[in-house]
């Protein structure tokens, strides 16, 4: 056995990350627009204003995507772009412009997977309070309702949060992300929380006006590699992936965000150690969170490696439950340009546990790595690092769907390389290179690489 003969292979990028086009045609701001633009707060003072300009040359991108032979891709939509405040009124060359990208992508036989929230949220909402605001569940349903039924007839797979421990752990925990802002624990949860509420509404809304609608989640975290597969180590692998560390940093927890949805309920030992800072949790609440998803996706990009303690009590740098340690890395052990460390088998522990708790199909709804690429004395991009993660990492993948895992599909992240949020245009993700200057597009190796794994199913991996 390998991988299923309907396994979906795809690419992912997001709106924010490539459409540029931030002020056309009635859009309106999103907190990325104006978070950029603030000095300091992103790597040479870039933003996404212009971007890989794919509003305006989504044609010439989908032809590539055919050319690559993905079965889906993987985009998102910009909220304020549909919906210039949020809520209300809607921006009708906002949807035309998704309608012509889905037109096209169906007419090359690509299924297109829509996110509906990859962390642009419009900046009128953010105005009145953002994630805190008592009616952001409502404001994030009428948008999917709108999304729903304006591409609902062709559309038929939504994702409805891309990471939400990204747009809540790191613009509101570190502030490190739009809008920026440090808030207290209690503010955080209560975000979080109404992050949950706003999934359970979202797909209610789908499920109700898109006919044969499949919802998915797709959020991220590490992933606690076992250092070897002995039983005691991938059980502390196992609690290092669900357990909520002792010190209450919960922001990366894949329990907290995912058990609600998954299992409805929130994780118990994060209720008992958050007690003190948590919202107010109805029991309706939990009936309106758990819309159970269709599919389960899941962002992998990184490792770290975990080894059972012994003595029962855990002991990860720092916090720790579980009885489980953080192995130290071995010195100039691999990382990629963004200095992210590389464990080849995350993919494979990564699907692994999350399908044991959670008995849903699986899609790794983002994989792959920056690298430092440019244009050689021969014209071509050759991106061997990429080529060998990804290889390494797909191996993985095949193996957890020999092992029985319910592996349905993968997303490279990304098609092509773009905006990458405060890092500006440092890190280059991309199958295609992108000159940001001309905005010529030029297949990497890996691409055509990508491509005959494409054709063969993975059996050449
Ligand atoms: C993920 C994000 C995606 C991109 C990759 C590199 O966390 O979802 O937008 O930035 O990392």
């Amino acid at each position: 056995m390998s991988f299923r003969n309907d396994f979906v292979w795809g690419a992912a990028t997001s709106a924010c990350q490539i459409e540029g086009a931030a002020f056309e045609d009635g859009k309106g701001k999103s907190i990325w627009d104006v978070y950029a633009h603030l000095p300091g707060k992103v790597f040479e003072g870039e933003h996404g204003d212009v971007a890989c300009d794919h509003y305006h040359r989504f044609e010439e991108d989908v032809k590539l995507m055919a050319e690559l032979g993905i079965s889906a891709y993987r985009f998102s939509i910009s909220w304020p772009r549909v919906m210039p405040e949020g809520t209300g009124p809607v921006n009708e060359k906002g949807i035309l412009f998704y309608s012509r990208l889905v037109d096209c992508l169906l007419s090359h036989g690509i299924t297109p997977y829509v996110t509906l929230y990859h962390w642009d949220q419009p900046y009128e909402l953010y105005k009145k309070g953002g994630w805190l605001n008592p009616d952001s569940p409502k404001w994030f349903a009428e948008y999917a309702r709108t999304v729903g039924e304006a591409l609902g007839d062709r559309v038929k797979h939504f994702i409805t949060f891309n990471e939400p421990q990204v747009f809540i752990g790191l613009a509101f925990v570190d502030g490190v992300h739009a809008p920026g802002h440090r808030m207290s624990r209690a503010e955080t949860l209560l975000m979080a929380h109404h992050v949950l509420l706003a999934h359970g509404m979202a797909s209610q809304a789908l499920r109700a006006c898109v006919p044969e609608v499949q919802v998915g989640y797709a959020p991220t975290s590490d992933v606690p590699v076992p250092v070897s597969d002995s039983p005691e180590h991938v059980a502390a692998a196992r609690n290092a992936y669900f357990a909520m560390p002792e010190n209450g940093d919960w922001s990366w927890n894949v329990s907290w965000w995912s058990d609600p949805v998954m299992l409805g309920h929130y994780p118990e030992d994060g209720l008992r150690i958050l007690e003190p800072d948590l919202p107010l949790i109805r029991q309706d609440d939990m009936k309106t969170i758990f819309q159970k998803p269709d599919f389960y996706g899941q962002n992998i990009y990184r490792g770290i490696p975990v080894s059972a303690a012994g003595n029962g009590t855990g002991n990860k740098v720092g916090d720790g439950a579980g009885g489980w340690r953080k192995e130290k890395r071995s010195p100039g052990s691999p990382k990629t340009a963004i200095g992210w460390p590389v464990d080849f088998d995350c993919l494979y522990w990564g699907v692994k546990f999350l399908y044991e708790r959670y008995q849903t199909p699986i899609f790794v709804t983002e994989n792959g790595m920056s690298s430092h690429d440019w244009p050689s004395l021969d014209g071509k991009v050759h991106d061997p690092a990429r080529i060998d993660y990804l290889h390494r990492h797909l191996r993985g993948l095949r193996r957890a769907a020999e092992d029985g895992v319910d592996v349905a599909g993968y997303f490279q992240w990304s098609l092509m390389d773009n905006f990458e949020w405060a890092r500006g245009y440092n890190d280059r993700f991309g199958l295609i290179y992108v000159d940001f200057e001309t905005q010529k597009r030029l297949p990497k190796d890996s691409f055509y690489w990508y491509r005959d794994v494409i054709r063969g199913n993975g059996e050449n991996l």
